[in-house]
């Protein structure tokens, strides 16, 4: 800054000093020039030469004037010129101090959130190899089987505790479908606020194949092996003792409890405050679609999102990234029963298919206004439901209104650390991560607007029981439209 300064004042007085060196020597010279002439010079010569004279010596002082003028607009365009100069030189050198600042701090905290990633992964890895080792030295588990064989016996349902089901488990982390493996084992028993179910349809999502590749190790799975898939639809054929509001024959939906999942399989135990009637007009299969993906969607819009599914509210617009998935297409649908502007994005192939979900623009997420997220009406979202990954925040950023949030389903430490920062630095636009709170009623209103023709579940596609790991190759690939389901 002083240096500026210093330069700034130097030029000034070097201009002045230019100027008026040069404006004293051509006066100078112009005033010998006509005293020789005046000497040489007679009579009306010497009044010719007069006026000469006064004439220069008007000019003089209207250059000199001019002159003068001129230094001052000089040293002001100078000076103008440098102020802006340094300005912008101070400005820019603040902005890259600032972004680089901001880069090494959210640099620095996306590292330890990687380092604290890994270390927990590790100590996780650990923790469980530890617990399966303990568990197979006391024989828990297999004491926990013989007491599930006992209860079904003294419930009186001999047969079952016999009989063995086709099921669908893998025997650790990994694998992929190929990890897969179909097995005959018992019949599970329902305890006492359980319901044994007759599976008609089990849907697959992108967690279950998540669970399998570890990444909520070492919570889930709890052990091994592990019969994967939680979202089921079927027929209660027993009950726990505890349970007055099921009975054998009754069509249902459940969502059983990842911790223990069992969906891949004949026949599966679930929670009966985890389970809900499904009418004859809802088919197991568009039942089977709808716990995780559509609580998921219910919960981002309604819980997140502020959208009030009744209509009624003020009006909001929304973003859906990931339309034309499993959770995409219930939120969409979810979405446009509230007072809502619907712009979404999917694949090329999707676009129809989504706008018949009722959204009101679609963008192909592969074109550059796709992947900027940029709303073709030129709107601001109040709330972004995103289903994908790999969106950073830079690009949520403009496309938000002044309070709009992006609710992150698979968030990851990117999203944490920024959902940190925003959170810090109390900033009105929000990243927010969305960890399902599955509600038993919630479920069944979902299911009533199946039966009224108020939101569809639409499939993907149908693998039967023994063709599970081509449903289970499937999700993982990512390309499903709607949902995948698998039919023992
Ligand atoms: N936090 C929670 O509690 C929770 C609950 C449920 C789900 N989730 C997560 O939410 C995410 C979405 O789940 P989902 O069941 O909807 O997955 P999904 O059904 O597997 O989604 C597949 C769809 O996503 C589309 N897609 C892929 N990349 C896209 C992109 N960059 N832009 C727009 N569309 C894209 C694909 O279209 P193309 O085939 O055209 O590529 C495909 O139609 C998953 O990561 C899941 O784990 C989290």
């Amino acid at each position: 800054m002083v240096l500026v300064l210093l330069n700034f004042v130097f030029s000034a007085v070097t201009a002045i000093t230019n100027l008026l060196s040069r404006l004293i020597l051509t006066a100078t010279a112009c005033l010998l020039v006509l005293v020789i002439q005046a000497l040489k010079l007679s009579g009306g010569a010497m009044k010719v030469a007069i006026e000469q004279l006064s004439a220069f010596a008007e000019s003089f002082f209207v250059s000199l004037v001019e002159g003068i003028g001129n230094i001052f607009s000089t040293l002001f365009d100078l000076s103008k010129e440098r102020i802006s100069n340094s300005a912008d030189a101070i400005g820019s050198a603040l902005g890259v101090l600032m972004e680089q600042t901001g880069n090494s701090v959210v640099g620095l905290l996306n590292g330890l959130a990687l380092v604290f990633e890994g270390f927990v992964g590790m100590v996780s890895t650990i923790i469980t190899d530890l617990w399966n080792n303990l568990m197979d030295a006391t024989g828990y588990e297999r004491e926990r089987e013989r007491s599930c064989v006992y209860k079904l016996k003294i419930s009186g349902n001999r047969n079952m505790a016999r009989k063995l089901m086709h099921a669908v488990q893998y025997n650790s982390y990994g694998g992929g479908a190929a990890g897969l493996k179909h097995v005959e084992v018992p019949i599970p028993a329902p305890s006492k606020d359980e319901v044994l179910i007759k599976v008609e349809a089990a849907s697959i999502n992108p967690f279950d194949c998540k669970i399998q590749a570890g990444v909520a190790r070492p919570i889930l799975p709890r052990k091994f092996p592990f019969i994967p898939v939680n979202d089921v639809a079927g027929e209660v054929v027993e009950v726990g003792s505890g349970i007055k509001n099921f009975k054998a024959g009754d069509k249902v939906v459940s969502m059983l409890k990842s911790t223990g999942g069992g969906g891949l399989a004949e026949f599966c135990v679930a929670k009966g405050n985890r389970t809900v009637p499904r009418p004859p007009e809802v088919s197991a299969a568009e039942a089977a679609g709808l716990p995780i993906a559509a609580l998921t969607a219910h919960m981002a819009l309604t819980q997140f999102a502020g959208v009030k599914l009744d209509g009624s509210g003020p009006e909001k617009n929304i973003l859906v990234t990931a339309a034309s998935g499993g959770v995409g297409h219930y939120a969409v649908q979810l979405a446009k029963l509230g007072n809502t502007h619907v712009t979404a994005t999917c694949g090329a192939r999707n676009i129809e298919f989504v706008k018949s979900l009722g959204a009101d623009e679609v963008l192909d997420y592969k074109t550059p206004d796709g992947a900027a997220l940029r709303s073709p009406s030129g709107r601001k979202y109040d709330a972004v439901v995103h289903g994908t990954t790999g969106i950073p925040w830079s690009t949520f950023e403009p496309n938000l209104s002044e309070n709009g949030k992006a609710i992150d389903l698979s968030p990851g430490p990117r999203t944490m650390v920024t959902f940190a920062l925003k959170k810090l630095t109390c900033s009105k636009k929000q990243i927010v991560p969305l960890l399902l709170d599955a509600k038993v009623e919630n479920l069944d209103y979902l299911v009533k607007l199946v039966k009224e023709g108020k939101l569809k579940t639409v499939i993907d596609s149908k693998y039967p029981l023994s063709k599970a790991e081509d449903a289970w190759a499937k999700s993982i690939d990512g390309h499903a439209t709607g949902k995948i389901i698998v039919e023992p």
